[in-house]
């Protein structure tokens, strides 16, 4: 049948023999590159947002309830990474165990999470490019510049268009390059939330952590997510923006000098580094202001109202804050564009996209007709959609890909019980399930509408499926 036609595991490995692109990364820059992904509007936005809308103080344990769903899904993604070295991740895995027509839904899925992730992180990026024109006492873009026409008196968000330009460019320059510039920014974006973190511990008022969690009796918050235990969930499903990225290491797995024992290492470090920082920063954020104030005068920058309201001498800091946030949502948005030009590579290389978008520079050697491309996509939600249509529609296809990847793993044990795995997840298919009903649980929480828009997505890739790469795919064609 040929939508479950197979990639054989032994083609697969044979072509990461003949690799084109430059492999110059190791679980170092893995790492940062993770991090580079992860740590952006999660954090600096929804963190504040999940707690004055679900969670309250006990935000914190709504990042450990996201990290837990990330970390069955990252030792998922981990086996696959270090046995399949190979761009296209959850794509490429899901073509070897679930056949063409998963590997299809998954690399289109992955179309919400990397290319409107980015979309969505340049939108927020312009939002807190005039946030700092205006505490620098400079003109901020005027309104109708700086907004979708979907947004009251918006034309074109033009700050959201040229991040994404600037960003594409240094793509295509080479992976080195944008390696070393994420790492700088890692840096920075780091340094600033340990800062923070430090600072802000002495400013801890107590009587902002207690009651840790929501009262029932809290107005505005009768609905089953929005207080107590069940909160610290509704809260989870808020974060989880904060988490994605982590699985962006492994579309870079054709890069890695040695993939085998630095995918593994990238992945989870990247994972266990933020998880720490998100708990800390957290706890800090909630107990320098109120949950309370978050939901009403600290909604907006609240990580800059904390600051200025709760840590009085400090407010330098604010100003830091924000050019840290800047630096923090380039690098979001350079290794979301990176992921996905890998995606568009590999589904290219399979013929199940035209094959344009697997040309690689002559001197380059990145993949640069996809990231040009990529820059008119991306930047056409970019400068026309608002923000808020775009963030849970990204953690819905990140979600699917997560679910899909755990099962893929199961599918592998079966199918190749004997390939070599420099990683094994462990407790297989106990990890793989639990990731499966942690992450599908997320996805169900999500509302009807998300939900309906994800589906609708999905149907036109259908299409696009049947009326081209069914009959262009290189499994189909012999090529
Ligand atoms: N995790 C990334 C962010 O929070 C997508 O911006």
């Amino acid at each position: 049948m040929s939508l479950t036609r197979r990639k054989s595991l032994e083609s697969l490995l044979e072509r990461a023999k003949h690799n084109e692109l430059k492999r110059t990364l190791t679980a170092k820059g893995l790492v940062a590159l993770g991090i580079g992904a992860i740590i952006g509007a999660g954090l600096f936005v929804r963190t504040a947002a999940a707690s004055a809308d679900a969670a309250g103080s006990g935000v914190v344990l709504s990042f450990l309830i996201g990290a837990i769903g990330c970390v069955f899904a990252g030792l998922c993604y981990s086996e696959f990474a270090a046995m399949i070295p190979i761009a296209g991740s959850a794509y490429t895995y899901a073509y070897t165990t679930m056949g063409e027509l998963v590997a299809w839904v998954i690399g289109w899925a992955l179309i919400l999470e990397y290319a409107l992730g980015a979309a969505t992180v340049s939108i927020s990026w312009s939002e807190y490019v005039n946030k700092l024109l205006v505490q620098l006492g400079m003109n901020p873009v005027p309104p109708q510049w700086s907004h979708s026409p979907m947004e009251p008196g918006g034309i074109m968000n033009v700050p959201a268009v040229i991040i994404l330009l600037l960003l594409s460019a240094v793509l295509i320059k080479g992976t080195q390059e944008s390696a070393r510039l994420n790492a700088v920014i890692v840096t920075i974006k780091v340094a600033i939330v340990i800062i923070f973190i430090v600072v802000g511990w002495g400013f801890i008022n107590p009587a902002n952590h207690t009651p840790l969690l929501i009262p029932a009796t809290e107005p505005g918050h009768a609905g089953m997510f929005h207080h107590g235990g069940w909160g610290l969930l509704g809260g989870a499903g808020t974060v989880f923006f904060a988490f994605i990225g982590f699985d962006a290491v492994s579309t870079a797995a054709q890069e890695t000098v040695n993939p085998g024992r630095d995918m593994p290492r990238g992945i989870l470090g990247s994972l266990a580094i933020c998880t720490l920082l998100y708990i800390l920063f957290s706890w800090v954020l909630t107990g320098v202001a109120s949950w309370r104030e978050f939901g009403t005068v600290g909604k907006e920058a609240s990580v800059t109202y904390a600051i200025e309201h709760g840590m009085p001498g400090y407010e330098w800091l604010a100003i830091c804050v924000t050019v840290a946030i800047l630096f923090g949502f380039s690098s979001v948005i350079l290794v979301m564009l990176l992921g996905q030009s890998r995606v568009f590579y590999t589904m290219s290389e399979d013929g199940l996209l035209p094959k344009l978008f697997c040309d690689v520079h002559p001197k380059f050697r990145t993949p640069y007709k996809a990231n040009i491309l990529l820059f008119f996509f991306v930047g056409a939600f970019a400068a026309f959609l608002p923000e808020s249509l775009a963030g849970d529609l990204t953690s819905i296809g990140t979600l699917l890909a997560f679910v899909l990847v755990c099962i893929g793993v199961i599918i592998m044990r079966k199918l190749q019980p004997n390939a070599n795995r420099p990683f094994r997840t462990p407790l297989v298919p106990l990890v793989p399930i639990l990731g499966v009903l942690v992450c599908g649980g997320m996805i169900i929480s999500r509302d009807a509408q998300t939900q309906l828009t994800a589906l609708g997505w999905m149907v036109i890739g259908f299409v696009i499926y049947f009326v081209y790469g069914k009959t262009h795919s290189k499994l189909n064609t012999g090529g």
